[in-house]
């Protein structure tokens, strides 16, 4: 088999979808390797680390030509469909939400697509999901972007010339980026408050040593997935009139509220922003479907009234290194997984429930129902 694995073609996006520390789990499946030229530019990897790894260089256009599975960071584009061979596989993040086109493409072209977004979330799925190893790392990367925009340090301070107050700082959402940015403010010596609609995670908050917003809003709960229900029009009214206070008093507001397919909720409007104090500010972690911030926009930093509100794409991409290593970690024990060593292919077992999931294109046929 050979595998074939591509740059992003996103400049935001630095993430590799292989890393140098883990391609031996590949190499050892006896599939040949070639990368796109450049490919670990953004992780400080050049291309003679993996030519000296017997990966091979190559343009764009020879990887994806000549390739049975293609792996990536970014959907492809349409127009590189036609130089795919059929029955060839693509599998990455591909984004399938804002892409039906490839989707459509994919299928009438007999090129089979893996989205590992549709990774389902069962124990044994754990080491492929994506969306859990890029959200810890931007969980992170929150914290660390909104301290730098602030005028005070984190931690409490005792000092000669006087008591400097700890942060104060409050995370709506409490899924995987929400933990982390709770541990990461508290690691960083912060006051932590932090809300989710889905109350199991009380006690997650709390074995962190932050604390849990109670508001109550009547039913709300999770899928069978472990995603948030979508809030009827009046729930999202009394939580962004209930946690008004609590934004008001912190010192950083960061949003990681999302839902899986559908655009992010709207969490904090203008009249909460105007409560904030001068100088503090709002991440947005969701400002890529949609946002959670009124006003806020993807790599932009939004300042009303003095309160910094504050979007960035591709969060993880910040950091590049750690974020592919986990990525590439996660695609290669999908492939690991499926792979047939005896025909040297991946066994598309429909019988498996991460093939049935993440499989959105087979054979011709779209198979995930959401995109039938
Ligand atoms: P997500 O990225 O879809 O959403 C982030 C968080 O926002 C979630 O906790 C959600 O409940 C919360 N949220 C949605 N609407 C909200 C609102 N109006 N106000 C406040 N919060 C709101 O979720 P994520 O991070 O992907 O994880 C959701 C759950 O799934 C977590 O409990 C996580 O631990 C679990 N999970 C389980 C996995 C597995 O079993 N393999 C893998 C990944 C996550």
């Amino acid at each position: 088999m050979k595998i074939a694995a591509l740059k992003s073609t996103n400049s935001k996006d630095e993430r590799s979808p292989i890393h140098p520390d883990t391609i031996s789990m590949l190499l050892n499946l006896g599939v040949e390797i070639r990368f796109e030229e450049d490919i670990g530019n953004g992780i400080n990897v050049n291309n003679k680390v993996f030519e000296e790894l017997n990966l091979t260089k190559s343009s764009r256009k020879d990887c994806i030509k000549d390739s049975d599975l293609i792996i990536t960071n970014q959907p492809l584009e349409i127009s590189e469909l036609s130089e795919i061979k059929p029955g060839a596989s693509i599998l990455g993040m591909v984004n399938p939400f804002s892409n039906k086109e490839l989707i459509e493409g994919c299928a009438s072209r007999k090129i089979n697509l893996v989205s590992m977004e549709f990774i389902p979330r069962i124990t044994r799925a754990q080491k492929m999901d994506v969306l859990s190893s890029q959200a810890n790392l931007a969980g992170y990367v929150a914290v660390i972007e909104s301290s730098r925009h602030l005028s005070t340090a984190l931690p409490m301070m005792m000092t000669a010339a006087g008591t400097l107050k700890p942060a104060k700082v409050f995370v709506i959402g409490v899924g995987v980026a929400g933990l982390q940015a709770i541990a990461t403010a508290k690691r960083l010596g912060a006051r932590v408050e932090a809300f989710d609609t889905r109350d199991v995670v009380e006690e997650q908050v709390q074995s962190l040593g932050a604390k849990f917003v109670k508001i109550d809003l009547g039913e709300t709960g999770e899928t069978d997935q472990g995603y948030a229900k979508e809030l009827t029009p009046e729930q999202i009214q009394k939580q962004k009139e209930l946690q008004s206070k609590v934004c008001e008093r912190s010192d950083i507001v960061i949003t990681t509220a999302q839902l899986f397919g559908r655009p992010a909720p709207l969490l904090i409007d203008n009249n909460t922003i105007d409560k904030m104090s001068s100088g503090s500010v709002i991440f947005d972690m969701a400002v890529e479907s949609g946002g959670n911030v009124e006003g806020s926009r993807p790599d932009e930093i939004i300042i009303r009234n003095g309160v910094k509100i504050i979007g960035i794409s591709n969060l993880a991409s910040k950091v590049a290194g750690h974020a592919s290593l986990a990525l590439s970690n996660n695609y290669n024990n999908w492939i690991t997984d499926f792979f047939d060593e005896e025909k040297s292919k991946i066994n598309f077992d429909f019988d498996d429930e991460i093939i049935q999931s993440s499989v959105l294109v087979y054979d011709g046929e779209i198979k995930n129902e959401r995109f039938k």
